[in-house]
């Protein structure tokens, strides 16, 4: 079994090649640019530690990461768009430096680029993998609609949020997983609880995205710190913050949420550092992480095929960017 760093740089090896023909460069550039920027690459890793989990790395594994990697990309190329972010992984995100409608398309085909990895596969597993993608991807879109809609919903209760969280961020964490461990030949109660393990995984990372926009260090988070209270965003900060607040600081985060004043980021984060939401996220990370152990404890192999991703788990939820 490899280590995470292991198996990323090996990943990243064999990714950091031209995935797009050159021309027209109009198109297929700006998608270079965006692959260029790095990322963390876990999605696709996740699968190939999956996949090492119960088994030998399958080679079609590799072209499934690449699909899964590009597909996160397209994602976060139109996310972007949805969000008005000026930056992505320290760098101007594709639609403020190329334009609104080149980032549609070069998402499109980006995520049609994904396929094209997909359909290397042995028919022995085609169907059941592109099956997971595509009900993975449905799922992302349905969370990510959510996401917009609650930008106009005063109420959001905590359990829609950790739904919506769920659709938007974990399944893709859970499916890539799954996927490994359907390409090593695994058992379904494993794949299961993979699968599961992944969904508690995602909660706690998505609670530590929410964490970083609000009080990350901008040099080192590489997106704008205070973009989603900027965009009205129903994070479980914001959430939190309103079930806890005093009714003097209650109104004041309604009042901040309707209006855009110019220091409202500081105004918001005001009330959450007041409201100790930071300690309340600490616990829920917590929980979550505690939870998707569990699932990675029942699972039926050795413990020691496990440590890499007991480590990745604890690593994702202590990260700065
Ligand atoms: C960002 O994902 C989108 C979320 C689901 C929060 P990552 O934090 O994995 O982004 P990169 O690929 O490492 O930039
Ligand atoms: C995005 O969630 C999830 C997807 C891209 C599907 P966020 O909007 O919180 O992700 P970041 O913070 O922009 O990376
Ligand atoms: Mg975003
Ligand atoms: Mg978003
Ligand atoms: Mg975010």
């Amino acid at each position: 079994m490899q280590s995470f760093e292991l198996l990323s740089q090996k990943f990243i090896l064999q990714f950091d090649k031209a995935h797009f023909p050159p021309q027209p460069v109009s198109l297929y550039g700006p998608n270079e640019y965006f692959l260029k920027m790095g990322g963390k690459r876990i999605r696709p890793v996740l699968c190939l530690m999956g996949n090492e989990l119960v088994n030998e790395i399958n080679p079609d594994a590799w072209h499934v990461a690449n699909a899964i990697e590009l597909f996160h990309n397209f994602t976060l190329i139109h996310d972007d768009i949805m969000d008005k972010a000026p930056l992505r992984r320290g760098n101007e995100t594709l639609h403020a430096k190329y334009g609104e409608s080149t980032a549609i398309l070069a998402g499109d085909v980006m995520l049609v680029a994904a396929y094209d990895y997909l359909n290397k596969i042995d028919s022995l597993y085609l169907h059941q993998i592109l099956h997971l993608f595509n009900h993975t991807a449905k799922e992302v879109c349905e969370g990510q609609q959510t996401d917009m809609d609650f930008e106009k919903k005063e109420n959001v209760s905590f359990g829609e949020y950790m739904h919506m969280i769920g659709q938007k961020t974990s399944v893709l964490l859970a499916a890539s997983l799954k996927m490994g461990t359907i390409l090593g030949g695994a058992g379904e109660r494993n794949q299961n609880l993979l699968f599961e393990f992944g969904k508690k995984l995602g909660l706690a990372f998505q609670v530590q995205d929410d964490y970083l926009d609000a009080f990350g260090d901008p040099g080192k988070f590489g997106k704008q710190v205070g973009g989603d209270i900027l965009a009205n965003k129903k994070t479980f900060l914001l959430i939190h913050a309103l079930e806890v607040a005093s009714a003097s600081e209650k109104k004041e985060l309604l009042t901040l949420l309707k209006t855009n004043p110019a220091n409202k980021v500081e105004k918001v984060l005001q009330v959450f550092r007041d409201c100790k939401v930071d300690v309340w996220a600490l616990q829920l990370k917590n929980k979550f992480l505690e939870e998707a152990l569990t699932d990675l404890e029942d699972i039926a192999v050795i413990s020691k095929r496990k440590e890499p991703l007991t480590e990745l788990a604890h690593f994702l939820i202590s990260r700065e960017f």
